[in-house]
This record gives structure tokens, C-alpha cells and sequence, in this order.
């Protein structure tokens, strides 16, 4: 039996009820939806993680969408609940939705939406933060410092990795992973290596032009590879960082035979989903090799496997990626946009890379649901704006 969960209201006499798993960063999606007659109901229940059972109860007899998290599981229970009440649009505020079963969704006739675009330079950008406090060694000298133990200059002190000349790996170069190559590569004069079944033809003209400006400037010229195995970027990086989505496929892609693979003292990153590594393989792994280290944003989730937080060559970060103030507004405001225009009848925005209309704060969005996943399936109608 459900339990009752603690709400705020917005705009209680609106005629669509909307429902926010999680209270959001931002005040412009709630004035959006109760602007177009909806009443919003954010859930305020201190609890992390909310059950299936919990959103039941959220969603109770009379529900037109639901706002979800990555956290939550979105199966044929919810989706059927949310049917039942009326509901056709749900929206995950993320960019991934390996916790949404998307065909679910499609047989209860709702329709899925994402926050695809505003999070590509913010997640990017923690990537290339976690590879540079790793190849730093920043966070252990940090706690060093704090911790009263530092009396003067040593040669020995924190040796770490130089940047600048190596070669940085990517495992899935789309809209983010794209992204981080380019900061690594353009901010500290790294050589590419990357692994996708698609080629990232930007990409690859991107290195290709500024390494042609190096040479013009009398430096030695950054160069890139597509690699056509992933172990092949494994062997030959030292930095690594996955990007790929999580599906059957890539579920402990980075495992303990995978791992024997890659350099010594190469660094891996992780900003992906926790589960394309294995993490209890990888904390092995970080014992046996004291000058190989991890960055980590994500985890087995929610807990990390025991023994890695004890390990002073893993940094850990709780799931941060995406957290800058621009990005999460945005994304709340993609997530509701979502719903709304499912609600509303809108057809689906034609390029889901492209949503700054959407953004800005300054003019009402375009009437069009900024992405659906599933709209296809669903047969809805691409926007012609
Ligand atoms: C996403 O959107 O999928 C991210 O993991 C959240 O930051």
C-alpha cells in the first residue's frame, strides 16, 4: 500500500495537474506550466530516492504528466498508474533514461521525454576537472595540506602527469564525449584516440585545423585517431574517459580483463552511468596499481562497492556532472516543457541538439516539445519551426 507523500502546490485551481517528482532548480518551469493552466505538485518528501509505490501515490486517481529522476524506476507499473489517471507525458530530467523502459511507455501510449543539449559543455567540463584533479593529484595534496602535514617544498611531493603531448582516449564520441575531447585536446595539447561505432567527422576536423594552426606556430601539432576496437584506446591512452549510453551492451564494459589492458599509470574517467565499469574489479585493480587513478562521478548506484572511497588514487564525486546553476535550470525547464507540450498537443522540436529557443528567459518557448524519445513509435509530429 502506497504511502502519502508531502506536496507543495502551485496554482491549485489549474485545469492539468502536473506532477515533480523532486522540487527543481529554478522558479521558470513552474511559471511555465502555471501559465498554461496547469497545477504543479512538487513532492517534497525527504527521501533521496523515491519508490515505485511513493509515485504511485504521487500520481493517485487524476494525473495529466509526471517530472521524474534518473533515480526512479520507470516501468510497466508507473506507466500503467499513470494511464490509468489520465496521464500521457513523462519526462526524466536527464539526458539519459536508462531507468525508463521506454516500450513500457510506448504501450500505455506515453510519451518520454529527455533534456538532451544543455548539459554537453557542463558534463564535458567536469570530465576534463576530474581528469586534471587525477593527473594532479589534487584532491589527496588538498587533504595533505589540510590535514597540518605540510612543512616545506620536496622534490617528491605529489609527482603527477603531465598533460600536454599525451594522448587522451574517448569511448563514445557524441554530443559530450565530442565535447571533452576538444577541451582536452585544445586546452592541454593532447593527441586523440577515440572509439565509436559513428565516425565524429566535427571532430576530427576540429584536431585536424588546430593542429594545423600548432604547426603554422612553430609547435609540434596535435593529431587523431579513430580507433576500430575500444581496446585499442584502452592500450594506447593515458587518459581515458567514457561517454558511452548504458544499455545490455555496455553494462561492465570496463572490466577486470579490460582494465589489465590499459597503461599503469593511465587515469580514468567516468561521468557516464557507474555501471559500464565494474567497480569491484576496479577497486582491485586501484590496489594492485598505486599510479593508476580514477575519476569518478557515477557509481554502481547509489552506494559505491566497499573499499573505494578508502582509496587514495579514486576521486569520488556524487553524481555532479551536470550541476551548474545554467545547466539544471535548463534542464528543469526542458523536462517540464516536455510534459506541457505533450499535454497541450504541441509537436516534437525537429532537432533535440538545438534548444536554446527554449532557453532563453527572455521570450515565451516555441509551442513544441523540445524531445521525445519515443515520438516515433508514438507517431507524433515533428515541428516545422
Ligand atoms: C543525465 O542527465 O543523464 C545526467 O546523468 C544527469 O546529470
Amino acid at each position: 500500500m502506497a504511502t502519502p507523500v508531502s506536496i507543495e502546490v502551485w496554482n491549485p485551481n489549474g485545469k492539468y495537474r502536473v506532477v515533480s517528482t523532486k522540487p527543481m532548480p529554478g522558479t521558470r518551469w513552474i511559471r511555465l506550466l502555471t501559465d498554461q493552466d496547469c497545477r504543479v505538485e512538487i513532492c517534497t518528501q525527504r527521501k533521496t530516492i523515491l519508490s515505485v509505490d511513493d509515485i504511485l501515490a504521487l500520481i493517485g486517481d487524476k494525473c495529466d504528466g509526471v517530472i521524474g529522476q534518473l533515480t526512479e524506476d520507470w516501468g510497466e507499473v508507473l506507466f500503467s498508474g499513470l494511464s490509468r489517471a489520465g496521464g500521457r507525458a513523462f519526462s526524466n530530467m536527464a539526458v539519459g533514461y536508462n531507468n525508463v523502459d521506454v516500450n513500457a511507455a510506448t504501450k500505455y501510449g506515453v510519451a518520454v521525454g529527455n533534456t538532451p543539449g544543455v548539459l554537453t559543455e557542463t558534463t564535458a567540463e567536469l570530465a576534463a576537472s576530474l581528469s586534471l584533479s587525477a593527473s594532479r593529484r589534487i584532491v589527496e595534496a588538498d587533504e595533505f595540506m589540510r590535514a597540518g602535514l605540510y612543512d616545506g617544498w620536496l622534490p617528491h611531493l605529489f609527482v603527477g602527469n603531465l598533460l600536454k603531448g599525451q594522448t587522451v582516449g574517448v569511448i563514445g564520441a557524441g554530443r559530450i564525449g565530442s565535447a571533452y575531447a576538444r577541451m582536452m585536446v585544445e586546452g592541454f595539447k593532447m593527441n586523440l584516440i577515440y572509439y565509436d561505432l559513428y565516425q565524429a567527422t566535427r571532430l576530427e576536423k576540429f584536431v585536424t585545423a588546430y593542429g594545423e594552426f600548432l604547426k603554422a606556430s612553430g609547435e609540434a601539432p596535435v593529431t587523431w585517431r579513430r580507433a576500430s576496437t575500444m581496446e585499442e584506446v584502452l592500450r594506447e591512452a593515458d587518459v581515458i574517459s567514457l561517454h558511452p549510453v548504458l544499455d545490455k551492451t555496455t553494462y561492465h564494459l570496463v572490466n577486470k580483463e579490460r582494465l589489465s589492458m590499459m597503461k599503469k599509470e593511465a587515469i580514468l574517467v567516468n561521468c557516464s552511468r557507474g555501471p559500464v565499469i565494474d567497480e569491484a574489479a576496479l577497486v582491485e585493480h586501484l590496489k594492485e596499481n598505486p599510479m593508476f587513478r580514477v575519476g569518478l562521478d557515477v557509481f554502481e548506484e547509489p552506494y559505491m562497492k566497499p573499499g573505494l572511497a578508502d582509496m587514495k588514487n579514486a576521486i569520488v564525486v556524487p553524481h555532479i556532472a551536470s550541476a551548474s546553476k545554467w545547466t539544471r535550470e535548463g534542464m528543469a525547464t526542458l523536462a517540464a516543457l516536455n510534459v506541457l507540450g505533450k499535454i497541450k498537443g504541441y509537436p516534437v522540436w525537429s532537432d533535440p541538439n538545438r534548444v536554446e529557443p527554449f532557453l532563453n528567459e527572455n521570450s515565451p518557448p516555441p509551442a513544441a516539445c523540445p524531445s521525445i524519445v519515443n515520438a516515433k513509435a508514438l507517431g507524433l509530429t515533428a515541428s516545422k519551426l
